[in-house]
């Protein structure tokens, strides 16, 4: 683009910023699903972002050539003018050395000059890609947050197999998410010159369809004493990972979360149509506790109940060989002789449409395999299907840093199967979304 362009009727105008990594193709996918929704794309790319994608592939996706350089002739002032043009920035993928670059007011080529001239009433969307030492490295630690407290909107990362072969934070969000985080900050549309109207971008769903969703995620820990306790494997990545897509997709979540899990990103209490409300449990009583309030307290659309739950709690110890009652204020003596007499936990799964004001709400349940063939598999969804919608099936062997598969049954029989955590997620919502009851807005508490 040469100097200020007319500015084509009402078309959210996006200009699409690249640095140097190796997600910069993923970041064509999003530029590709922002011009075929009508949006007006332009590219900038650093010379590093230009040694991942080629600058036919940008001028291929945009219909416009992209913009590199801040000396180039019949452009000289790109760097402002760029800037007045866009309604919105973003970043997409934002390296470890460019983010370091901005926040340290740096304006050493086109696209760090373009943020010294940032108007910053325009959103401007920074998705971070790197390794995950550059990730936690203290500069670009501090770097995203002295942006985020000028009001630069740094998304957060995913987790999973980077391409260096580690295995950590620092991957590029999911293109589905990050296009539902442009969509989101893109001004009001507009009717078109032709009389049509800018397609909706896929995904987002509107204040009306958003549906309330309580998700439980974690393991349950069972104290012995104030140090040690009974616990399983569970991280509550995965369920993390639905909480933030289901509240990206603007669904209300409440997150009931293991203590020590993992929460959803930057989301917690967050305003707009997909808040998610944390509330943390740590043993068996806690969580079935909590999910008898919160399903008496609101009424559902949809429960995920993934949580890792303790089929067994702590009934006594038998100490020196005197019986005790479990103490959670004090530490046993590594002298002392233990036994652990356990008690049967009851299934919430079952349970839940009975606990809820609204039991027409869709419950999911899931299940873990070890090591199961075919016959074992669907025996294992059998067992947990009753009192739910759907089931969701995963094996522990057939899961790795890179895929997650899934198999989803209803009435049981197979209805969906997915590959990654991500697909997971988006399938989940999609079958939830095809079955709740749908209630008007006005409805809804
Ligand atoms: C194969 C390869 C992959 C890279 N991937 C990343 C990356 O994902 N994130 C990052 O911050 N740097 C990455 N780098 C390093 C950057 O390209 C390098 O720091 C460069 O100077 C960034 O320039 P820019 O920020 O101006 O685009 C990678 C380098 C190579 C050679």
């Amino acid at each position: 683009m040469s100097g200020v362009e007319a500015k084509s009727a009402a078309r959210p105008r996006v200009l699409f910023q690249l640095s140097g990594s190796i997600a910069a193709y993923k970041a064509c996918h999003v530029i590709s699903r922002l011009v075929q929704a009508g949006c007006e794309v332009q590219t900038v790319a650093t010379r590093a972002a230009l040694e991942f994608v080629g600058a036919a592939t940008l001028e291929g996706l945009t219909g416009r050539p992209v913009e590199s350089e801040t000396f180039a002739p019949g452009a000289y002032m790109n760097h402002i003018h760029l800037m007045k043009w866009a309604d919105i920035v973003v970043l997409c993928p934002a390296t470890a050395n460019t983010i370091n670059k901005l926040a340290s007011g740096i304006g050493d080529d086109l696209l760090s000059t373009l943020f010294l001239a940032h108007d910053f009433k325009k959103p401007y969307l920074v998705a971070p890609a790197m390794n995950t030492k550059m990730h936690d490295h203290p500069t670009t630690q501090a770097s995203i947050v002295k942006l985020r407290e000028w009001g630069i909107e740094v998304l957060g990362s995913a987790s999973g197999a980077l391409a260096c072969g580690d295995v950590g934070v620092g991957k590029l969000l999911d293109p589905d998410l990050l296009i539902d985080e442009i969509e989101r900050r893109l001004p009001e549309r507009e009717t078109l010159g032709s009389g049509a109207t800018i397609p909706p971008l896929p995904g987002k769903r509107s204040v009306e369809n958003s549906l309330d969703i309580l998700v439980t995620a974690g393991g349950t820990k069972e104290p012995i004493d104030a140090v040690r306790s009974i616990t399983n494997t569970s991280s509550g990545l995965t369920g993390a990972l639905i909480a933030e897509t289901l509240s990206t997709l603007g669904h209300n979540v409440t997150f009931l979360h293991a203590r020590d899990g993992k929460r959803p990103e930057a989301r917690e209490g967050g305003g707009g149509i997909g808040a998610v409300a944390l509330v943390p449990f740590v043993t068996f009583r806690d969580l079935d506790e909590a999910i008898r309030r919160l399903l008496l307290e609101r009424e559902y659309d949809a429960v995920i109940h993934m949580a890792a739950v303790s089929d067994y709690s702590i009934d006594h110890l038998t100490v020196n060989g005197l019986q005790t009652a479990v103490n959670g204020e004090t530490k046993l003596d590594s002298g002392e002789s233990v036994s652990i007499s356990l008690k049967k936990n009851h299934k919430i799964l079952p349970r839940i449409k009975e606990y809820a004001r609204r039991p027409e709400m869709v419950v999911v349940g899931f299940k873990l395999t070890v090591g199961a063939n075919p016959g074992e598999r669907r025996r294992a969804v059998e067992r947990v299907s009753l009192g739910t919608d759907l089931i969701v099936h995963n094996d522990a062997e057939d899961i790795d840093p890179r895929l997650h598969p899934a198999t989803f049954y209803a009435d049981g029989a197979e209805v969906a199967r997915t590959q990654t955590k991500f697909e997971l997620a988006a399938k989940l919502e999609e079958l939830i979304r095809g079955r709740a009851v749908h209630r008007p807005a006005q409805e809804r508490p």
